[in-house]
């Protein structure tokens, strides 16, 4: 596990650009944390980083956005999925074929998910502005880029 701490809503944006230049198509990305943790936050960052100009809003539940930067991105929210055979109405496997996926809440869905993801823990600290972002992989493809993850957000890295 990487730990990483952030001092500034923008620092966490930097910290999502830094992450999506590991991105790659069929990359699952799972953000968990409370309300306001900074989750949209970090997809926004993440989409700029990768050239999408339209504003990243927080996603309704059942509707994922999909944005096309240098590659496809989606995001979903899954703050109100309840019961996971409500997840059937996202189509998950289809979406998850094209581009990166970033899922909010996306522990919730945990269970029906592939293996193989990126989990981002997003933990409030002590200030207002304070984030500690636990970044977890799990599978191969992410084995693979672990280096190359923790020289890039290197300038955050606490632990
Ligand atoms: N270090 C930080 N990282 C992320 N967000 C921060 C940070 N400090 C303050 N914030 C604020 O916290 C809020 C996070 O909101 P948002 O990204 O919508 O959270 P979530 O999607 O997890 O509910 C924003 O108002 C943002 O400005
Ligand atoms: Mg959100």
């Amino acid at each position: 596990m990487l730990v990483c701490a952030t001092h500034h809503v923008d620092h966490t944006c930097a910290l999502a650009a830094a992450v999506a230049g590991l991105a790659q198509d069929g990359d699952l990305i799972l953000l968990v944390g409370d309300l306001g943790a900074g989750k949209t936050h970090f997809t926004q960052g993440f989409a700029r980083a990768l050239g999408v100009t339209d504003r990243v809003t927080s996603p309704t539940f059942t509707l994922a956005n999909r944005y096309v930067g240098d590659i496809i991105i989606n995001h979903l929210d899954a703050y109100r999925v309840e019961q996971l055979s409500e997840a059937e109405d996202l189509a998950l496997p289809e979406l998850l074929e094209d581009g990166v996926t970033l899922i909010e809440w996306g522990d919730n869905l945990a269970p029906v998910l592939p293996m193989g993801r990126l989990e981002i823990r997003i933990v409030l600290g002590q200030g207002d502005d304070d984030r500690r972002l636990e970044l977890t992989g799990v599978g191969p493809a992410w084995a693979a880029r672990w280096a190359d993850l923790e020289t890039a957000v290197a300038d955050w890295r606490v632990a």
